[in-house]
């Protein structure tokens, strides 16, 4: 087939292709987000060379085996959780996150522990030299024998030297700096990167192999380049934290074998990341009885409870246009939760500045912790707090009815585990067994809940 170089256009956000430049992505809504792409090659003889594409025939699904996929562990038993007990072989783990949260030291550490448990794995980096690597394998205290490297971008070259290693597990850091020379973009851009994965998944999933893709993550908070790439493998995990401070959070955002909004908690001290495995004694503080203004919630992270410490304050504004300051939950919901109050309630709230503050840089977004923030809220503008430190869960609707949340038995025995004594919960919470010890308030209307403060 000839291969005439024809110009694309292309949206450097998800990959939409169009023929003349656009302002604005008809696919993606992204301003200003396309650049030109020269390809030389059809598109069809591409993809067949580089993907990794499924046939078979027809076939019962009540033949089809049903094992389940067999597991590597990771070593860490925090990421063994969140990727569904362990690396299944064959698939493809995509790791974003912003430039210096840690991911180089996380993949690290990783493979280190791989290496020494499995047998031989690779770490391909297409931006630190080896020196740079070995400096942080000796900060680390790592150094297995069968942990190899390769620093090199041209993936043409890297590839067919480790397909003959046969590593268990590669990593390629990152995807946005190794190209495939056959191709004009330049390494980084939506085409680069989508051939390079291609064939990476390509190698995976024919050797067995788990591949693991580096990716930084743009301000906006979307994978540069490669957002396109979060369909195509098997499980995206993104690292997060807040630079100036020690705690960094994994979390899944997609898995195709385990569950997701699963949420991993770390440490950054000078010897790596350690894993913290007890988050809620992070996010709680050490009080013995709440002040005015803070509340116990109860978050459900995929499948682990993590209980949080909220603090609200509410106090009368000398502006115009009050402040809301909100951080670690949805400022909609709180703008919700005052409208009950207002309208329900019967608070006069219009002319309070509002903050709200998670501790501990948690975020919890979910309707489960609306009557933990609205009791935090009035707590906050009554001056009163809640007796005996109670853990608060419940959905808040409009009508000021308080609305089950999924998960009670666990959050009560995370609740129970930490020794809280009491909770507060939906009436209608269904059936559920409450663990020993812990003193249950249902509640059916937000009324019935604020006569718990101040008890
Ligand atoms: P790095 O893993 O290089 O981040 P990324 O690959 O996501 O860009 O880590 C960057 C920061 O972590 C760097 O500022 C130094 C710090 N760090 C530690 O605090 N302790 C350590 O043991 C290591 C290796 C790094
Ligand atoms: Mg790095």
């Amino acid at each position: 087939m000839a291969k005439a170089a024809t110009r694309v256009y292309e949206c450097q956000k998800c990959g939409y292709q169009s023929p003349k430049w656009l302002g604005k992505c008809p696919d993606c809504s992204a301003w200003n987000s396309f650049s030109e792409e020269l390809q030389q090659k059809s598109q069809a003889p591409t993809q067949s060379e580089n993907f990794y594409s499924l046939s078979s025939d027809l076939m019962p699904l009540s033949e089809v085996g049903s094992e389940a996929p067999a597991r590597i562990t990771t070593g860490l038993n925090e990421l063994d959780r969140l990727l569904g007990g362990g690396m299944v072989p064959g698939s493809v783990i995509l790791l974003g996150g912003d430039p210096g949260i840690g991911k180089s030291t996380l993949v690290l550490q990783w493979l280190a522990q791989v290496a020494g448990a499995q047998g031989p794995v690779v770490y391909l980096s297409g931006e630190e030299s080896a020196d740079q690597i070995k400096l942080r394998a000796a900060r680390l205290k790592v150094a297995p024998d069968r942990l190899f490297l390769i620093t090199e971008n041209d993936l043409g070259k890297a590839l067919p030297k480790i397909e003959k290693l046969k590593p268990s597990l590669l990593v390629v850091d990152s995807i946005q700096t190794v190209y495939l020379p056959e191709l004009s973009s330049v390494p980084g851009s939506v085409t680069q990167v989508r051939e390079c994965s291609g064939k990476l998944m390509f190698m995976a999933k024919s050797k067995g192999m788990t591949v693991v893709l580096v990716g930084h993550v743009t301000k906006e908070g979307s994978l540069a380049g490669p957002k396109i790439l979060e369909h195509m493998v098997d499980t995206v995990l993104y690292f997060e934290g807040e630079r100036g401070q020690p705690f960094r959070m994994l979390r899944t955002f997609k898995n195709r074998f385990g569950s997701v909004s699963e949420l991993g908690v770390f440490e950054m001290l000078h010897s790596g990341l350690r894993e913290i495995t007890n988050p809620s004694e992070l996010f709680l503080s050490d009080a013995e009885n709440l002040s005015p203004g803070s509340v116990v919630l109860s978050s459900l992270k995929g499948t682990r409870p993590i209980l949080a410490e909220l603090q609200a304050l509410l106090s009368p504004s000398s502006l115009g246009m009050p402040r809301r300051v909100v951080v670690g939950v949805d400022s909609q919901r709180v703008a919700l939760l005052l409208a009950v109050l207002e309208k329900i309630v019967g608070w006069q709230l219009g002319g309070q500045d509002v903050f709200i503050n998670v501790v501990g840089g948690l975020d919890v977004d979910e309707p489960s912790i609306d009557l933990g923030v609205l009791l935090g809220m009035a707590s906050s503008f009554q001056g009163k707090s809640l007796a005996n430190r109670p853990i608060v869960m419940g959905e808040v609707g409009l009508n000021g009815e308080i609305r089950p949340v999924s998960g009670t038995e666990v959050r009560l025995q995370e609740a129970a585990r930490l020794g809280f004594t009491h909770a507060i919960l939906p009436k209608r919470s269904g059936r559920f067994k409450a663990p020993k010890g812990i003193e249950l308030h249902p509640v059916h209307y937000v009324d019935e809940a604020l006569e718990l403060l101040g008890k």
